[in-house]
């Protein structure tokens, strides 16, 4: 099997290492292209696990728009699949490098596997473009790894025929798993502590984690900084850590609505490692992650999805995860609620895994391997 393994972001690198690893330990020396759609948020998780590609195409530029990601990651795709000349390429997610790795795959007949395959939210504006990335790029596989059985139920309703459709879980459960049982080490607890005294946190206070990034909530930042400040002002006991993601239009209005403030922590990107130490910590998670709406539950930490809508309901169906939408009151008094109110916070603080049990990537190989040969 000659598979290659395409991705640009962070939250990709993060949900594919555990499928490249996989693919090693059973012998399969995958290749690896990242078109570096994201530049240093990637570089931190091609560091920790180790991933050194084969072709990095180097596309981000600054405040790039869709139209150059996808102009741009297309045109340098075509020269990798003539040199590498795959008979498989495997995607991840709703990206706009998964977009086009998969329609490049196409146009020279190779295989696609999609990994993440199926979600919806039924808006194609909501979230933007991711919607219809995924749409597109489920349209253009061969191969389509479901998370969970609603994602498959998504897909049998659209028509794809049921043989191409597997239900593996989520490869982000590896890795976090696997990153949970790496923090396990006193040293690197130790180590963690450090780093987070250094920057200033208090370890008696309850942390709330934040991050919000998404391209349709650009104009409601700062109404999500409002919810925020109105949080921080009227809690004491409580502090807010928010790792900017490095997006200029992420960057200017959070810091002008929140640098500065009481309680209020505004860092840098976070390498993988001192992020789900930093989740492991959390008393509550407030997010508009695509990521993180996974990954929380499985930790027993509720998350309150600043968004109006989800294309991963199942966290909400468990009950540990709440649509917040974007309103300031609103993010305030659901957050207000958690904080003072010790039996609505213990209803939605269970650890629950409805997104995979930490095997999604052995599933994915097995089953290309039985596959492909
Ligand atoms: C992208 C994905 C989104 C995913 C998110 C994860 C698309 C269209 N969007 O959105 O689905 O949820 O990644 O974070 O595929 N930047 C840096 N350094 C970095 C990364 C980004 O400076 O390491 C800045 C650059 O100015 C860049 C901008 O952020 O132009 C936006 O990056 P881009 O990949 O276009 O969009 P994201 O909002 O990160
Ligand atoms: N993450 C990280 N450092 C941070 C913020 C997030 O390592 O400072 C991880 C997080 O645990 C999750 C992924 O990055 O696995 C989510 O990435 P992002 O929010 O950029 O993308 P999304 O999930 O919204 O597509």
């Amino acid at each position: 099997m000659r598979a290659l393994v395409l991705f640009g972001t962070r939250p990709e690198a993060i949900k594919l290492a555990p499928v490249i690893k996989e693919l090693k330990r059973r012998g399969r020396k995958p290749q690896v292209c990242v078109t570096a759609q994201h530049r240093e948020m990637l570089d931190q998780v091609l560091r920790l696990f180790e991933i050194r590609p084969d072709w990095d195409l180097g596309i981000m530029r600054p405040d790039q728009s869709l139209f150059q990601i996808t102009t741009r990651g297309l045109g340098a795709i075509e020269g990798v699949l003539e040199a590498a000349r795959p008979e498989l390429v495997l995607v991840q997610g709703d990206t706009t490098t998964a977009f086009v790795g998969a329609l490049a795959a196409f146009y020279r007949k190779i295989g696609v596997g999609h990994i993440e395959a199926g979600l919806r939210s039924g808006d194609k504006l909501a979230p933007f473009p991711e919607e219809m990335n995924r749409r597109l790029a489920d349209e253009l596989s061969d191969w389509l790894f479901a998370p969970t059985e609603k994602a498959k139920a998504n897909l049998l309703r659209e028509g794809f025929p049921k043989e191409r459709i597997f239900v593996t879980g989520n490869t982000v459960i590896d890795a976090l798993l696997w990153m949970a049982e790496r923090l396990k080490a006193p040293a690197a607890q130790a180590r963690l502590e450090r780093k987070f005294a250094e920057l200033g946190l208090d370890p008696e206070k309850r942390l709330i984690l934040v991050t919000a990034h998404r391209r349709e909530s650009f104009d409601r930042l700062g109404a999500i900084c409002q919810g925020l400040r109105l949080i921080a002002e009227n809690n004491r006991d409580v502090e807010l850590v928010y790792p900017v993601h490095l997006n200029p239009r992420v960057q200017g209005p959070v810091r002008r609505a929140l640098q500065g403030l009481e309680r209020v922590h505004l860092l840098e990107p976070l390498d993988y490692e001192a992020f789900v130490w930093l989740m492991s910590r959390a008393y509550l998670i407030l997010t508009d992650s695509g990521g993180l709406q996974e990954e929380a539950p499985s930790l027993g930490k509720p998350v309150l999805v600043m968004r109006e809508r989800t294309e991963r309901p199942e966290a909400l169906a468990a009950g540990t995860a709440k649509l917040v939408g974007l309103d300031p009151q609103e993010i305030f008094q659901e957050a207000q609620r958690l904080l003072s109110d010790p039996a609505e916070y213990a209803k939605m603080a269970r650890a629950v895994n409805p997104f995979g049990d930490g095997h999604a990537a052995e599933r994915i190989v097995a089953i290309l391997e039985e596959q492909l040969s």
